[in-house]
C-alpha cells in the first residue's frame, strides 16, 4: 500500500474549515436561554415553529407549506413511505444522487433514469418514457446536480413543469446546492413554475454543516401533513435542539454572510480542479459547473470507472464508483469529482494521481 497522503474524491462532504463553529456556539447558548423548554421537549412533527416560520419567509411560502426533518434524505424516505408501493414507477435523472436510488430501491420502486445532458434531463427521453409510464414522481436536482455538476436550463425547466401538468405527476425538486452559485444567473425553481405539482426540498447540510441534520420540504400542505404523519410515527418529532440552534443562527442573519464565505472558499477549488484537469488530463472534457460541489468527467474509451477506482486506491486516491449513480446501468466511464473538501494543492495532487492511474489502466 502506498504511503502517499490519502486524497478523498469520494463523497460530497463540506470542508470542515467552513463550519461556523463560534457563531453556532453563541446561537446555542442564546436559543437555549430563550427557547430551552421547547427545544428539549417533543413538539409537532412539522418542526420547531420559529424555524418553520423563518424558512417560510426565506422561501416565500406559507408556514403550513413547510415541513422540516432530520436531513432532507429522510424526508424523501417519508415521502416514499406515503406515496409508493412495490412496483411504483419513479423517474430520476441518469446519473443521479446514489443514496436516493438506494432509498427508492428499498421501497421496491421501479426506477427509470432519464439521461442527463449538459443543460438538464433529455426532454425527448422524458417524453418517450411518459408515453410508456406515468411516474408517481420525477426526482430531479436542477441546480449543480449531484453527481454531474449540470444545471437545468430555464427552457428545460419550463418543459418539465409543463409535462408534469400534462401527465399529472409530482416533481420532487432537490436543491441543496442552489445557494452556492459561483457565477452566472440563477434559474427559477420548478416550484415557481408548477407550485401545485412540485415538492421543493433543501438542506442546511451544505450551508451550516450536516451535523444539525436540518432538511426541509415545501409544497402542498395536505401532502406535507401526510409526510409529517409518517415522520411522527418514526421519530415523534425532529431534532428540536439542533433546529432551535439553527433557527437562532438564521435569526441573527448569519446565513447570507456564510453563503458568501462558502462561495469564496469553494469557487477557487472548482477552478483548481478544472486547471489540474487541463494540465494532467487535457482530453478529460469535464463538465463546467457554475456552482455546487461536483464536476464529472467521462473516462477515455475502454477505461472503466471500476478499474480506475481500484487502481487509484493503490495510490491512496479514493473515488466513488460511477456505476452507482446510474439506476438502469451505464456509467461505466463516468467519474464524479467532489472538490469542495480538498484544498487547491490536494486537488492538484489528486488529479495528478488520477491521470497516472488512468494512464496505467488504459495500459
Ligand atoms: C442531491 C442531494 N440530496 C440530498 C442530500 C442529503 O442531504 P441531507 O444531509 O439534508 O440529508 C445530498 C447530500 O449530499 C445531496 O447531494
Amino acid at each position: 500500500m502506498s504511503d502517499l497522503k490519502p486524497i478523498n474524491f469520494t463523497r460530497g462532504v463540506p470542508a470542515t474549515e467552513s463550519f461556523p463553529v463560534e457563531d453556532v456556539i453563541d446561537a446555542a447558548v442564546a436559543s437555549l436561554k430563550q427557547h430551552g423548554r421547547t427545544m428539549l421537549q417533543y413538539g409537532p412533527a412539522m418542526g420547531f415553529a420559529p424555524l418553520v416560520e423563518w424558512l417560510a419567509s426565506w422561501q416565500g411560502v406559507k408556514t403550513n407549506q413547510v415541513l422540516t426533518g432530520n436531513g432532507s434524505l429522510q424526508l424523501v424516505d417519508f415521502l416514499c413511505w406515503y406515496l409508493l408501493e412495490p412496483g411504483s414507477i419513479v423517474f430520476t435523472e441518469a446519473p443521479t444522487y446514489d443514496r436516493t436510488v438506494t432509498l427508492l430501491r428499498r421501497h421496491k420502486a421501479q426506477v427509470i433514469g432519464i439521461p442527463l445532458e449538459a443543460d438538464g434531463p433529455s426532454i425527448d427521453a422524458l417524453e418517450i418514457e411518459l408515453k410508456k409510464h406515468r411516474p408517481v414522481f420525477f426526482y430531479t436536482i436542477p441546480d449543480f446536480q449531484n453527481p454531474s455538476g449540470a444545471t437545468c436550463s430555464g427552457e428545460k425547466r419550463r418543459q418539465i413543469a409543463a409535462l408534469a401538468e400534462q401527465h399529472n405527476f409530482l416533481l420532487l425538486e432537490d436543491a441543496p446546492y442552489r445557494a452556492l452559485r459561483y457565477r452566472g444567473r440563477e434559474e427559477a425553481r420548478l416550484f415557481d413554475m408548477a407550485p401545485h405539482r412540485t415538492l421543493h426540498m433543501s438542506s442546511f447540510s451544505k450551508l451550516i454543516g450536516p451535523g444539525p441534520r436540518l432538511g426541509f420540504m415545501f409544497g402542498d400542505p395536505a401532502l406535507l401533513s401526510k409526510i409529517a404523519k409518517v415522520a411522527e410515527e418514526t421519530y415523534i418529532s425532529p431534532n428540536y435542539l439542533a433546529h432551535g440552534i439553527a433557527y437562532e443562527w438564521c435569526r441573527r442573519r448569519m446565513l447570507a454572510p456564510q453563503i458568501e464565505k462558502l462561495k469564496a472558499l469553494y469557487a477557487p477549488r472548482l477552478e483548481a480542479c478544472l486547471a489540474a484537469l487541463a494540465t494532467y488530463m487535457p482530453d478529460a472534457q469535464p463538465t463546467r459547473p457554475d456552482g455546487g460541489f461536483f464536476l464529472s468527467i467521462t473516462l477515455p474509451e475502454g477505461v472503466e470507472t471500476t478499474a480506475v477506482r481500484a487502481a487509484a486506491a493503490t495510490r491512496n486516491l479514493n473515488m466513488a464508483d460511477g456505476l452507482a449513480f446510474f439506476p438502469n446501468g451505464g456509467g461505466e466511464r463516468f467519474l464524479r469529482l467532489p472538490y469542495c473538501a480538498l484544498t487547491p494543492d490536494e486537488i492538484d495532487e489528486g488529479i495528478r494521481r488520477l491521470a497516472e492511474t488512468v494512464k496505467e489502466v488504459s495500459g
